[in-house]
């Protein structure tokens, strides 16, 4: 099942909760919440406080992405926060296999990013402990980035190893999707596809959802 999370980062945060309902009657079933230290990446967004009020204020599943330098402290925080599933970088971890297992320990689901430098290579030892994998289609830190091909290959590698392993893991895409290329990101393999500013820089931010729903489920069906 292909989803489109809207990443809240280049959503109004005065209006947050405004926006969120709006998306969530359009169908927005996943919401997106990246967060940022200022040292793993050179920006600095929300923390755990917002994390609970979006529980408060939304039924969406919360993907909550880890672009921090010490995921093990913090995870625990924003699974009590009201996180669903957090997601931790392949390059921020010491104790990748440890972490991944502690997140699902914790009660969440528990996600792995690759960088766009990473080679899905990083990943082969801890496919079977991550509950998805994140592959970032933009070097992290910013919403608004043009999306970067080689993401897509990566993409394909992933769902080989993935159906040679009898795995399951959903993939996810993290990065300038646009309307545009959105056909190729499905076509790829995608099964989550994350979208900030092509939703929310728009007039209409739900009508954007719905209009990349309706092209990825187009894309689905030719897929097979
Ligand atoms: C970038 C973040 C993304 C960002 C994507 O570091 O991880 O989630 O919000 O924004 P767009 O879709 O505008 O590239
Ligand atoms: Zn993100």
């Amino acid at each position: 099942m292909v989803e489109i999370l809207p990443s809240i980062l280049s959503a109004n945060f005065a209006r947050l909760g405004e926006q969120i309902a709006a998306l969530e009657t359009a169908g927005c079933r996943m919401l997106h919440v990246d967060v940022m230290d200022g040292h793993f990446v050179p920006n600095l967004t929300i923390g755990p406080p917002v994390v609970e009020s979006l529980r408060k204020a939304t039924r969406a599943i919360l993907d909550v992405h880890l672009m921090i330098e010490d995921p093990d402290k913090y995870a625990p925080v924003f699974i009590a926060a009201g996180a669903d599933q957090v997601s931790v970088h392949q390059e921020a971890c010491k104790h990748l296999d440890r972490t991944l297992r502690m997140i699902r320990s914790e009660g969440a689901k528990a996600g792995v990013v690759i960088n766009p430098g990473t080679p899905v290579a990083m990943l082969d030892d801890v496919l079977d402990v991550a509950d998805y994998v994140l592959v970032m289609s933009v070097n992290p830190g910013f919403g608004g980035q043009q999306f970067i091909p080689n993401a897509l290959r990566k993409v394909r590698q992933l769902a080989a190893r993935r159906k040679e392993r009898g795995l399951q893991f959903p993939i996810e895409i993290d990065g300038g999707a646009t309307k545009e290329n959105l056909g190729k990101i499905i076509d790829a393999g995608v099964e989550w596809v994350v979208a900030g500013s092509s939703i929310f820089h728009t007039v209409n931010p739900p009508a954007a959802f719905e209009e990349m729903r309706r092209i990825a489920h187009d894309a689905t069906a030719v897929r097979v």
